[in-house]
C-alpha cells in the first residue's frame, strides 16, 4: 500500500516528537536555575546610552563642554557604585516572578549588594541632588547654545534618576526581602 503525503507527515511527526517526551519529564524534574546575576538588558541599554552621550559632550567647547565634564565627574563614580549593587539584583524579578530556582550562591551575591544597597542608599539620593544640579548646568548651557541633543541629554538624565528613586531603588531592595523570604536551591 502507498502511504498518502498525509501519512507520511503524520508518521515524521511522531518520529520528530517522539524524543521530546522524555526532555519535557526531565525539565518538570528539575526546574531551570538563575546562574548569574546580570542587569537587565533595559537598563543596561539605558545606561549605557547616557554614558555615550555624555562623553560625547565633554569633548564639546563652551558652556556644553565645561557643564558636562562637571556632570561626568559627579556622574561617573555613581554609575559605577550602581552598577556593582543597585541594578543588578533587578535581573533576578523576571526569574523570581516566573518561580525559577535561585541557587544559594546567587542568593547569597544577590544579598551582598541588596544589603550594601540598603545601606548606602541615602548617600546615593544625596549624590542624585548633586547629580540634578549638575544636569540642570548642563541643560541651561544646552539652551544658551541650541544644543538640542544634550539638552535631551538632560531631560533624560533627570528623568532616569527619579525612575530610579521611585521603582528602581525601592525594587532592588525588595528582590533582597524577598529573597530571605524563599527556601534557596544548593
Ligand atoms: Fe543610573
Ligand atoms: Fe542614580
Amino acid at each position: 500500500m502507498r502511504t498518502t503525503p498525509l501519512a507520511s507527515i503524520l508518521i515524521l511527526t511522531a518520529a520528530v516528537s517522539a524524543p521530546i517526551v522524555p526532555f519535557a519529564i526531565h525539565a518538570q524534574s528539575r526546574p531551570p536555575e538563575v546562574a548569574r546575576i546580570e542587569i537587565p538588558e533595559s537598563i543596561r541599554h539605558e545606561h549605557d546610552e547616557i554614558h555615550s552621550t555624555l562623553v560625547e559632550a565633554t569633548k564639546a567647547s563652551g558652556g556644553v563642554g565645561t557643564a558636562a565634564r562637571a556632570l561626568a565627574k559627579v556622574l561617573d563614580p555613581h554609575f559605577v557604585r550602581e552598577e556593582q549593587i543597585a541594578l543588578p539584583p533587578l535581573g533576578l524579578l523576571a526569574p523570581l516572578s516566573a518561580g525559577t530556582v535561585v541557587t544559594e550562591a546567587v542568593k547569597s551575591e544577590a544579598l551582598k549588594m541588596t544589603d550594601a544597597l540598603r545601606r548606602e542608599l541615602p548617600r546615593m539620593l544625596e549624590e542624585h541632588q548633586t547629580i540634578r544640579k549638575a544636569v540642570e548646568g548642563l541643560r541651561q548651557a544646552a539652551v544658551a547654545e541650541n544644543a538640542q541633543r544634550y539638552q535631551q541629554l538632560a531631560e533624560q538624565l533627570a528623568h532616569h534618576a527619579q525612575t530610579e528613586e521611585e521603582v528602581l531603588y525601592p525594587t532592588a531592595v525588595l528582590v533582597g526581602d524577598l529573597l530571605r523570604a524563599r527556601p534557596a536551591a544548593r
